[in-house]
């Protein structure tokens, strides 16, 4: 009988640690390790606080941990054991040098792809996890053959379309598990391999195989049609506002089309996520790269318009706050990029914070999975900074003075002047918001930025309420933001 099956993945991050214990669960004939160079993070996942929270996660984990599944900083030991290896390191956006605020940075990728080269004494699998850019597969392929000692390496594309928040769920029931290999008698052999791993509990026909550059290329293009969505809605929230239309009613009636589909047409603040920003600027960038300047302005307009729904949102606030929000306490509920993760990255939060700041206000700042520490950090970097290892490593920011950090909603909101919502937790739904209005200076304010208060309930409370996209009060009707 065959001997047991080992993977290995390099990076135990939001897609590595996720995709790896449901692997692990999922296929008990298969010794499951997930490495990483960061120490804290390992120690982390070994541990019964794991180093990212996701819903059912916990609960997979446990499960797996120490049977099949283990999490090891031995990368080199165990990438020389496997026959499959994954690699779901971060490819930030480049801060510096050609392509820089836009190209993804790959060179986390490279050095793991030199080292698997040097430590393999057996033929691998090597698997793309991570999200690249098209045609890195062929780079990759130059570094492992390049230094290799007649070790046969089949490259393979399996972009990961889990979102988080619904990770655990995503990936035991994906919509689709995309494989791309080479079209070669040993390509096709990799992605029979790689395919009996998601057979163990994926359907067949949602298991799609391609070439390598249509793997690739199509994680860039669904990401991108996802965020094109979001800016789409948000774009008419704008003209909703300035119509008396209502988003909520327009999305719904576009939504019916079954050509266009009800989900993911939420108006918000704006889309945040480590990968959606990341991913448009990276196509935009192969766009330009390839001569295609026509396509990579297109693409870049959903992010344009994602920052434009970010400003708006800022200039709403202090615009119907009499133009100044200067050494008023501002509530921010709500710090992560959506709700059930507490992942920061990219959150529109963090520039209407920025915003605020930069017009003086105060902030108090609550959420229910992100700590102080994330958050001071997070208002104290600069753009694109933050996917970069100098910064995964703790450090101590001069904290920002006008931002306070609270555990408690109503700590939060009192003698606040506004309250802004950023994040849509499902709690937000449930305040007592006739206590929050009572503890307020008045006019009391509220600029939800997710939809998530009952907009007549609020307005009869005294509030003047904010909703993106509804129909305006005649206090804020009265107050024209600049956008
Ligand atoms: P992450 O930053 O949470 O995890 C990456 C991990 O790789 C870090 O823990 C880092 O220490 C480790 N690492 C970096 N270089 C290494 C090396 N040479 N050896 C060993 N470990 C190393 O990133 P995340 O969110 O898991 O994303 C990983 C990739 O997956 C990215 O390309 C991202 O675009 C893609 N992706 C992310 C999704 C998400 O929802 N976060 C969804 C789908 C794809």
């Amino acid at each position: 009988h065959s001997k047991m099956v080992k993977i290995c993945c390099i990076g135990a991050g939001y897609v590595g640690g996720p995709t790896m214990a449901v692997i692990a669960l999922k296929c008990p004939d298969i010794q499951v390790a997930v490495v990483d160079i960061s120490v804290p993070r390992i120690t982390a996942w070994n541990s019964d606080t794991l180093p990212i929270y996701e819903p059912g996660l916990d609960d997979v984990v446990k499960q797996c941990r120490g049977k099949n599944l283990f999490f090891s900083t031995e990368v080199e030991k165990h990438v020389c054991e496997a026959d499959i290896v994954f690699v779901s390191v971060n490819t930030p956006t480049k801060t510096r040098g050609l392509g820089a605020g836009k190209a993804a940075d790959l060179t986390y990728w490279e050095s793991a792809a030199r080292m698997i080269a040097d430590v393999s004494k057996s033929d691998k699998i090597v698997v793309e996890k991570s999200t690249v850019p098209v045609k890195t597969a062929e780079a990759i392929e130059k570094i492992l053959t390049h230094n290799s000692k007649g070790i046969n390496f089949q490259i393979l594309s399996n972009p990961e379309f889990l979102a988080e928040g619904t990770a655990v769920q995503d990936l035991f029931h994906p919509d689709r598990v995309l494989i791309g290999g080479r079209e070669t008698p040993g390509g096709e052999k990799a992605i029979a391999t790689l395919k009996s791993v998601y057979a163990h509990w994926v359907p067949d026909h949602n298991i799609i195989t391609t070439n390598l550059w249509s793997a690739e290329l199509s994680k860039l293009a669904a990401n991108a049609f996802l965020a094109q969505r979001i800016s789409s809605v948000n774009a008419m929230s704008a003209l909703c506002e300035a119509t008396g239309a209502n988003v909520n009613q327009v999305a719904y009636a576009v939504g019916k089309d079954t050509r266009i589909g009800p989900k993911f047409l939420n108006a918000s603040v704006g889309f945040g996520g480590s990968c959606f920003q990341k991913d448009i600027l990276n196509l935009v960038y192969i766009c330009e790269c390839n001569g295609l300047p026509e396509v990579a302005e297109y693409w870049k307009q959903v992010i344009k318009i994602n920052d434009y729904q970010k400003s708006r949102f800022v200039n709403r606030v202090v615009a119907s706050m009499f133009n100044t929000v200067s050494n008023k306490k501002i509530a921010i509920l709500g710090f992560a990029f959506k709700k059930d993760t507490g992942d920061t990255r990219e959150t529109p939060a963090i520039d209407v914070c920025k915003g605020l700041l930069g017009d003086k206000a105060c902030v108090s700042i609550y959420d229910p999975q992100v700590t102080e520490d994330q958050i001071q950090r997070d208002l104290t970097l600069n753009k694109f900074d933050w996917d970069h290892p100098i910064h995964l490593q703790p450090m101590s920011p001069t904290a920002v003075k006008q931002v306070t950090v609270v555990w408690d909603a109503y700590e939060a909101t009192k003698d606040a002047h506004a309250v802004c919502i950023l994040t849509e937790w499902d709690e937000f739904k449930n305040l007592d918001y006739k206590r929050i209005y009572d503890g307020m200076q008045k006019p009391a304010f509220i600029f939800d930025g997710r939809n998530v208060v009952d907009l007549e309930k609020v307005r009869e409370i005294g509030f003047i309420c904010y909703s993106i996209g509804k129909p305006l009060d005649a206090w804020l009707k009265d107050m024209p933001a600049v956008a």
